[in-house]
């Protein structure tokens, strides 16, 4: 018998070419209540987090930032808010619905100049090399079939010098908060899902995914097989999220 690869979508196991079917489904699915739904299920914590994480990127005023699965363009709004008119920031995502989400969002806003929109795979960049001073990817790495050559994608875009940060959710690091996030997560994000986007199997990929997700220092190990150096882990909100930042040198 040929065994044949798969990965995890949740819970379950897929071949890698259905399970990035699968959650280009998830997105396009519940991408105009996206949003709404972040606030709901992190009663809008998730916007500190995503603050955080640019404040800890520090991009200079003039720099090139690549936002990667940056879907309805979070990261990308708080970027731009912080470089001068010569920075510029790529909002990129696999999913053309999130894209599109995203990019009426910014244009309502009144972001025009500035930023670009690319409908790219974060596993195989359509950049030069070399060529961006900040790479970001916020709760996008999860749902990524091959991390590893994302990571390695993100690694060979940035310039010498510069960092990638990855915001995403990870392994609780206290014992009651696990437990109490378990509760909360399993029994009350698919029904909330179900009741705002009407797709509560959405939701409880979500959940699994994140339970699936590699933890703190297994992520920090995979930055390093990628080449980057000085690689940091911050947890927040008690390791529901960490920020895991690596230099490239
Ligand atoms: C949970 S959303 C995060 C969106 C945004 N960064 C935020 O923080 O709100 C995950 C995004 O990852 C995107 N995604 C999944 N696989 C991807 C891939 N291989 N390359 C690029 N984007 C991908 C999805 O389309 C989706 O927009």
């Amino acid at each position: 018998m040929i065994e044949q690869n798969t990965t995890d979508f949740g819970y379950r196991q897929l071949s890698p070419e259905e399970k990035t079917r699968q959650v280009g489904r998830v997105f396009s699915s519940v991408a105009r209540k996206y949003d709404l739904m972040n606030d709901l299920m992190s009663l809008g914590i998730h916007r500190f987090w995503k603050r955080y994480t640019v404040h800890m990127a520090a991009p200079r005023s003039n720099a090139r930032v690549l936002d990667v699965a940056g879907g309805t363009g979070d990261m990308t709004v708080l970027f731009r808010d912080r470089l001068g008119p010569e920075g510029q920031v790529i909002l990129s995502d696999i999913n053309e619905q999130m894209l599109i989400v995203g990019r009426d969002r910014l244009l309502d806003r009144g972001i025009v100049r500035g930023v670009d929109y690319v409908l790219a795979d974060a596993e195989a960049l359509p950049f030069r090399d070399n060529s961006f001073d900040c790479i970001c990817i916020a709760f996008g790495l999860r749902n990524v079939t091959d991390k590893q050559r994302a990571l390695q994608s993100m690694y060979d875009k940035l310039r010498y010098g510069s960092s990638l940060l990855i915001l995403e959710f990870s392994t609780v690091v206290l014992p009651l908060l696990g437990k109490l996030y378990d509760q909360y997560s399993f029994r009350l994000i698919p029904h909330l899902g179900s009741l705002v986007t009407g797709d509560k199997d959405s939701y409880e990929y979500l959940v699994e995914s994140i339970r699936r997700h590699p933890d703190q220092h297994t992520l920090k190990l995979m930055l390093e097989k990628a080449g980057f150096s000085r690689v940091n882990v911050y947890n927040l909100s008690g390791g529901i999220v960490a920020i895991h930042r690596g230099c490239k040198i």
